[in-house]
């Protein structure tokens, strides 16, 4: 069964676009049904307007706890049937009750080779550490921060003359290619978590 797709952002949403221009061009088994942020601002929201997609703005603010804001994205996120949730640069942790009610179907993309760099500035602080290899992660997202069962990670080097910038570019280019197979797999249901481990099912007969 083809699976509804919720994307979460915060800002830009290149990975939302990444993952919109993979379905259309490649398929991944699954519908985007619904753009969400909770930011008014949000580029992603244009990006999904573009591409016919419903988007829906919440502002945390109009809400008194984090709980009361969640149990209004999970009300919205059930009248649209929604299989799996997509994090996209969404700059907002999500409640306990939230993982719990969407438990092994919410994913998140992190900036960095995790465990190392968890936090809002992956890219920066491996970067300022110092360190020759960082990458990206997907993974599922569970009560903890950025700590959920790894999915996919792609490593690039970091050469001794370059820039934040490069850095920030090479980790977004990486980022585009993993995140759209993740979504696919999930939707493909070839994603089997046995404790911290995910294996990918079928990985060596199809992409
Ligand atoms: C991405 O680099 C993503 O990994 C990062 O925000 C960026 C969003 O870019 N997320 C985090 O740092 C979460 N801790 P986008 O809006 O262009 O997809």
């Amino acid at each position: 069964m083809v699976k509804r797709i919720a994307v979460f952002a915060s800002g830009y949403g290149s990975n939302l676009q990444a993952i919109i221009d993979y379905n259309k061009n490649n398929g991944l088994n699954g519908e985007i049904a619904l753009v969400f942020s909770n930011n008014k601002n949000a580029y992603a929201l244009s990006r999904a307007n573009k591409n016919n997609i419903r988007s829906v703005i919440l502002d945390p603010s109009d809400y008194g706890t984090r709980e009361e804001f969640d149990k209004s994205i999970i009300e919205l996120l059930e009248g649209e049937r929604i299989d799996l949730v997509v994090l996209a640069g969404y700059m907002f942790l999500v409640s306990p009750e939230f993982v719990r009610k969407f438990k092994n179907r919410i994913l998140n993309i992190h900036p960095a080779l995790l465990p190392s760099f968890k936090g809002t500035h992956g890219i920066k602080d491996a970067y300022e550490y110092g360190v020759k290899v960082t990458g990206a992660t997907v993974h599922f997202v569970d009560e903890g921060l950025d700590s959920g069962p790894i999915i996919v990670q792609k490593a690039v080097d970091i050469s001794q003359d370059e820039s934040m910038e490069d850095l920030e570019e090479k980790i977004h280019r990486v980022e585009h290619e993993i995140y759209p197979l993740a979504v696919k797999y999930f939707c493909e249901d070839r994603l089997k978590i046995e404790g911290r481990k995910v294996k990918i099912l079928n990985k060596n007969n199809i992409k």
